[in-house]
């Protein structure tokens, strides 16, 4: 399709037009000290820095941003709106049952998370320990985030779809002490049994790990009872409204920790990505006033969960601090029926909504009809995140959702980026389906080839950053020197993204996908190495190699080859068994769509797994493997194609 060009009525009244978007990026590169120092006004300082760039992405890189800045989070997203906003709608909750739904003014806002925090208080929580959040979509899950960021403890939300053995590990490498969870919770009918989760996570946590936490929290969201431990539990219906409901906002500084968040890499165990407070908070209000072009009053849904990246920046962190109004949803797409999403819209009168490719490609399989039976003339921007979208899923979302008239940002950024980094402003950016176009400012993508030379003009090559935004994480918890290895040492003074790309003659970019051994299934990133020693860590395995494979819903689906241990013969028993397993030892999300037994895998003469073979194999294209010479016993390749899985 060709491009669409920015409509008048969108770009008469938007914050950023094509001129003023040439003239701030350019001015954002020639002098960030002072295009910051205007940005960050943006933000609440209870002492305004006057340092404002100071970061280096070579040797031991360190990033600072506002560095003697003294600001807090919670006031952001909440005080500073204060007294004019207390009764303007600050979250909008849409139950799982269409017939729940509920709202939070401003001024309500600031009584829920104080009292939350006088509870975290109570319980003996300090600034700089770090809380685990394992919650449902829920309101209390904002309160709680809030809460931490209020008395400066950091939280580290765990995606409630996780296993009871990720939440150990994860409570294990932050030395967490303190959990904040509920009873259950709901999506698409089903429930979920979170505190129950916990309960054996906290089993594991002392059996693999000898460690223990000294407080759970649990709201009760449904009816049902859950084991409970007196000492240890805290049942949190039952004491908040004891408490005081007035906190005082922490002073923090610009570089204090404000979260955690775990994701997946190419190698080992997830990694603690740590995001500090004043650039974040510059870097998620910024955005999400110039990306959604947000104007006050605007209602504003963004379909993530705040166990991911996009919840935290999206749903909660960029709209509060810019006094908006944003939709909070618990339930799926597809319940109780494909309209869902635009009943929802229909309901809330949504301006602004911000979802992901694979429920975009999900909902067209079900046709126009769903989307048609519903009205949607409140929306005047759409987004998209957290994986290419290819142009088909592009056009229907444009044609049939937004009835051409709204403007698709198709963003691209990172858990590590903090915020978008690439996308369209609908103002100002002429659109290409499937293309996520050009930096937003302080941004400077590059394209490398794999020897790290620049590569100019229309090209394709590894995606880099040259310089540090406001945004960017600063470091893997307790281990700097990982965050080094992963992020610049690919590329000597350069972020590397772990994205290929492809740039055109006008300088937009396209991203082609992650060119490490990292998998995007239903936006949701895996590293096939943690699938890997999933399967491993069973008794009938012996050896795993997890890839990728395009997925027409899911964007990727997830293809194992597995070698038992001798004396095993596979069937389909075992099969039943492996997929249940990787459930248990990470998540649902992690289930392999398909597990092909094999006698070998296809090795290098020095033992090194052939990835891409077994790729193209997956792919179905398996005429074409490329070179094999290096194969140490190419009579594995014949027969892994012989007997690949019929699909
Ligand atoms: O490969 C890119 C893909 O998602 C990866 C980041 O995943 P995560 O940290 O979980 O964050 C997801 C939400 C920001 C990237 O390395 N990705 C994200 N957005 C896009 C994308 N790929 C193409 N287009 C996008 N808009």
């Amino acid at each position: 399709m060709d491009r669409i060009t920015v409509s008048a009525t969108i770009r008469d009244t938007a914050h950023v037009t094509a001129e003023d978007y040439r003239r701030l990026y350019e001015e954002s590169l020639n002098d960030p000290e002072e295009f910051w120092a205007h940005q960050k006004e943006r933000i609440h300082w209870f002492t305004s820095p006057q340092k404002i760039k100071n970061t280096s992405f070579s040797g031991d890189v360190s990033i600072k941003w506002f560095e003697d800045g003294i600001l807090n989070a919670s006031y952001n997203c909440i005080d500073r709106h204060l007294p004019e906003k207390e009764n303007q709608i600050a979250l909008i909750w849409e139950g799982d049952d269409p017939a729940d739904d509920a709202s939070v003014t401003y001024g309500d806002l600031l009584l829920h998370v104080s009292r939350m925090a006088n509870l975290l208080k109570s319980i003996g929580v300090k600034k700089g320990d770090r809380v685990t959040l394992y919650m449902p979509m829920i309101l209390e899950a904002s309160y709680a985030m809030l809460a931490c960021a209020r008395i400066g403890a950091i939280h580290s939300v765990i995606f409630g779809g996780f296993s009871p053995e990720a939440i150990a590990g994860r409570l294990d490498d932050c030395q967490s002490d303190f959990i904040i969870t509920a009873n259950e919770g709901v999506r698409g009918g089903k429930v979920v049994p979170l505190k129950a989760n916990v309960d054996r996570a906290l089993d594991i946590l002392e059996e693999s790990y000898g460690k223990s936490v000294k407080k759970v929290v649990v709201v009760y969201h449904t009816e049902t009872e859950t084991a409970c431990d007196p000492d240890r539990d805290v049942n949190y219906n039952a004491v908040i409204g004891t408490l005081e409901d007035t906190c005082p906002a922490e002073p923090m500084n610009a570089e204090d920790p404000l979260f955690i968040l775990y994701t997946s890499g190419s190698t080992g165990k997830p990694k603690g990505v740590l995001h500090t407070t004043g650039g974040y908070m510059v870097w998620a209000s910024m955005t999400h006033e110039y990306v959604f072009d947000y104007k006050p009053g605007e209602i504003y849904w963004c379909t993530a969960d705040v166990g991911w990246i996009t919840g935290h920046s999206y749903i909660l962190y960029g709209p509060l601090a810019n006094g908006a109004t944003s939709l909070m949803f618990e339930g799926v797409p597809n319940y109780p029926s494909s309209s869902r999403f635009w009943q929802v819209v229909d309901k809330h009168k949504v301006n602004i909504f911000y979802t992901a490719p694979t429920a975009i490609r999900a909902l067209m399989r079900e046709g126009d009809g769903p989307v048609k039976a519903t009205d949607r003339s409140s929306l005047r921007i759409l987004g998209s995140v957290g994986e290419p979208i290819n142009p088909e899923a592009w056009s229907w979302y444009h044609r049939v959702v937004g009835e051409e008239r709204c403007p698709i940002v198709d963003t691209w950024w990172q858990t590590e980026t903090g915020g978008i980094l690439i996308s369209p402003l609908p103002g100002a950016t002429d659109l290409k389906p499937g293309s996520a176009t050009k930096p937003l400012f302080g941004v400077q993508p590059a394209l490398v080839d794999a020897e790290g030379h620049f590569l100019e003009g229309a090209t394709e090559g590894n995606l880099v950053m040259v310089d540090s935004w406001p945004g960017q994480m600063r470091t893997i918890y307790g281990d700097h020197e990982r965050f080094k290895q992963t992020y610049f040492s690919t590329y000597e003074g350069l972020y590397f993204t772990g994205d290929g790309c492809r740039r055109d003659e006008e300088g937009y970019y396209w991203i082609t996908g992650r060119v490490d051994d990292v998998i995007n299934v239903s936006g949701h990133r895996m590293g096939t190495a943690e699938v890997e020693s999933a399967l491993v860590a069973h008794e009938q395995v012996s050896e795993a190699a997890v890839v990728g494979y395009p997925h027409d819903i899911k964007g990727q689906g997830i293809y194992a080859y597995v070698t038992c241990v001798e004396g095993c013969t596979p069937d389909e028993a075992l099969l039943k068994q492996l997929i249940q397993w990787v459930r248990s030892e990470i998540g649902p999300i992690a289930s392999p769509d398909f597990i092909q037994f094999t006698p070998a895998l296809p090795k290098t003469r020095s033992g090194k797994i052939m990835r891409r073979i077994l790729r193209k194999i997956a792919e179905n294209e398996y005429k074409n493997l490329g070179d094999t010479s290096t194969l140490a016993d190419p009579a594995v390749v014949d027969s892994l194609i012989d007997n690949r899985l019929n699909r």
